[in-house]
């Protein structure tokens, strides 16, 4: 390391405005009370210190009203969940008719694929990255067969090309183009969650629906990290989970954007349930179903308000930050992790992170240049030496330096450790 890094670092931190929101957050400790360096806000973000409150105010309204909490709790259960839109629009580029925060990410993917894959003759082709997350490809996968298709003739995969790590925008406009007339639906990324690449959407979203497909888009990696604009790129829907970047606990409620132009398309198939009917008539029981226009139509069940709780602490903070303030924080903060890797670290890892500030966001994602059984070894060692990051199999690490809670010093402390786990 130059000597001048830990210096820039602890500078950084004196004249960091959002430094304060570090306080906001409780940070696991080892055994001694010594905080972790805590580098994994891409796969679990930490807990707020305010969600405690939030999920004991909902406690005690049960507590004190039973059921008449739905409508005299401090904040009604009954429309519980609009507290979220606005917060939620925000940080989406969203109107708050087009966002709800319901059910979990693939749960939503699948309601969305019911209303988004409508496969004909011709258009029966879905497009997406080959390596997707899981889950996805399952959801995807199951949707086709559900239709009587197959993934063999009906699953488009784009891959990097050889010898590279990350997608080419022209590469998959290519794809996009070359399958135009058979394509029903594009899924992409916001940001790619092994690699941290942040994808060009506008161009992408412009030219999927240009060709005549439907366009969703998987946030998990992006909603919290990543400026969206999700209304004026005009992708048909969203969906995400609130656990990451949103820091709103194991399996929280997740959520999902439906653009405006099918919030009162009432062609559109989809599965429904009580919660997405009328709201003025929701009690009368009805027998048929009218959608309430706009995202909030595709809910089906009443919300979970004990795990929604968290998630209204969390985004008041980033409300009272500002995802634009965090966002100028976060390429600093990356930038600071990615330059002292690639000074100390040079020949152990290499980034695999696209460089560019508009091609990443919070994560950086790292090959371990050993040979897999001491890679797996060095996991250990970081771990021990109290540095909370991730592994994929084979080689690859992620660590995502959060600017709601982390520090520059944090950063340069955790290139230390890593340096020291690989040099053992
Ligand atoms: C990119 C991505 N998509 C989908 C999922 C699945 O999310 P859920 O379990 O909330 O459905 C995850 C989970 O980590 C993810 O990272």
């Amino acid at each position: 390391m130059s000597a001048r890094e830990p210096i820039d670092a602890v500078l950084m931190d004196a004249r960091d405005p959002l430094a304060r929101y570090a306080d906001e957050f409780h940070h696991p400790r080892d055994a001694s009370g010594r905080k972790l360096l805590y580098f994994c806000g891409h796969s679990l973000g930490l807990q707020p210190k305010r969600a405690a409150q939030y999920v004991e105010q909902e406690m005690a309204d049960w507590r004190r009203l039973g059921v008449r909490g739905h409508h005299d709790a401090g904040r009604p259960w009954i429309g519980y969940h609009e507290h979220l839109a606005a917060p939620l629009a925000q940080l989406t580029g969203a109107s708050e008719s087009e966002v709800v925060a319901m059910n979990s990410l693939t749960v939503n993917l699948h309601l969305m694929m019911v209303s988004f894959f409508k496969p004909d003759a011709v258009r029966n082709r879905i497009l997406m990255e080959a390596s997707a997350f899981p889950s996805d490809r399952y959801a995807i996968v199951s949707q086709l067969e559900f239709h009587g298709l197959n993934a063999r003739e009906h699953l488009i995969e784009i891959a990097p090309r050889a010898g590279e790590r990350t997608l080419r925008t022209e590469d998959i406009l290519a794809v996009i183009e070359e399958h135009a007339a058979r394509l029903s639906l594009v899924l992409l990324p916001g940001v790619q969650y092994l690699t941290g690449q942040c994808l060009a959407l506008a161009p992408l979203i412009t030219a999927a629906r240009r060709a005549g497909a439907c366009v969703g888009l998987d946030l998990a990696h992006a909603i919290g990290n990543t400026p969206l604009r999700l209304h004026d790129w005009g992708a048909d829907f969203a969906v995400w989970c609130s656990y990451k970047y949103l820091n709103a606990g194991p399996g929280a409620v997740g959520g999902c954007f439906v653009h405006e132009r099918h919030g009162r398309d009432g062609a559109l198939p989809r599965f429904a349930g009580w919660w997405g009917h009328d709201k003025a008539a929701r009690f009368l029981f009805e027998p048929d179903f009218r959608a309430i226009p706009g995202a909030q139509g595709w809910q089906i069940s009443n919300p979970p308000i004990l795990s929604t709780a968290p998630l209204l602490a969390s985004l008041e903070i980033f409300a009272t930050a500002g995802l634009q303030a965090l966002h100028v924080k976060s390429l600093a903060l990356t930038g600071l992790l990615r330059r002292l890797i690639e000074q100390r670290l040079a020949g152990m890892v290499q980034v695999i992170t696209p460089g560019s500030p508009a091609q990443h966001g919070c994560q950086l994602s790292l090959r371990i240049l050993r040979d897999p059984s001491e890679a797996k070894r060095c996991q250990q060692r970081f771990t021990d030496l109290g540095l909370i990051a991730d592994w994929r199999e084979p080689d690859i690490m992620r660590m995502a330096p959060t600017p709601l809670y982390n520090s520059y010093g944090e950063a340069a402390a955790a290139v230390e450790v890593l340096a020291r786990a690989l040099q053992a």
